[in-house]
């Protein structure tokens, strides 16, 4: 099966999590479009659900799919959460925010009674920050300062950039600096010397938010959550 049949397999798999009243949490990124177009229809054919999207980009998605749509303040208790992640190591801890969402995806998870995580099987990983390096969300004012004090923490350092060269912003008008560690051996460590320097706004470390990872892989759906891992 090619990725793409296994981001949907886990993607749509995923709204099975979802019943009629419910107050969802709306992740960002292609797999979780997939949960997020098959909610769609399940609304389209009656579902009373209200939506809160961690993006711009997933509330343009969510409209389209008219999926209603509250806030974190008329809402402040979220019953599930739907989100993909970059990484996911064997704790079910994750790097999340390539798509730069990581802030909005972080309030919402923390504020989720249960948080599932969407992924094809190329996202598992034995130690985090192997393949993908972690995003930090700062914020402009003074941002090579908070580069040079992040790379003391042993890494090394990309602005995010989109094409012509130009800084990619987020929704909340930050940058991202993308930090690549050799590996993350201590992530619950690592997040709060991050999130102390001044300027960080918050990193892409989701230490002990998640409940369960759906798992889209060739022999078809593996769920991990914290009694399945060792
Ligand atoms: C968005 O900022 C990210 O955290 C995404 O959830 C993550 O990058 C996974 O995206 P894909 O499902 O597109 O790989």
């Amino acid at each position: 099966m090619e990725r793409e049949e296994l981001k949907k397999l886990a993607g749509e798999k995923a709204v099975e999590h979802i019943e009629d009243g419910m107050v969802v949490g709306l992740g960002t990124g292609s797999t979780v479009e997939y949960t997020l177009r098959k909610l769609g229809e399940l609304v389209r054919d009656g579902l009373k659900i209200k939506g809160i999207p961690t993006s711009v980009h997933t509330k343009k998605i969510a409209q389209e799919e008219k999926i209603p749509l509250t806030t974190l303040e008329e809402n402040p208790v979220i019953d599930v959460t739907i989100d993909g992640a970059d990484e996911v190591d064997s704790d079910i801890n994750l790097i999340k925010g390539g798509g730069g969402a990581l802030v909005r995806e972080k309030i919402i998870a923390f504020n989720s009674k249960k948080v599932i995580i969407v992924i094809d099987d190329s996202k598992v990983v034995k130690c985090l920050g192997i393949d993908f390096p972690l995003p930090v969300e700062v914020v402009k004012f003074g941002w090579t300062s908070t580069k040079k004090t992040l790379e003391k923490l042993d890494c090394n350092i990309e602005l995010r950039q989109v094409m012509g060269n130009e800084p990619f912003i987020t929704d909340n008008s930050n940058y991202i600096l993308d930090c690549e560690f050799e590996r993350i051996l201590e992530p619950e460590q690592l997040e709060i010397d991050i999130n102390n320097i001044p300027g960080v706004v918050e990193n892409g470390l989701f230490i002990d938010l998640v409940n369960e990872v759906i798992v889209g892989g060739k022999q078809g759906i593996l769920t991990l959550d914290k009694e399945s891992v060792v």
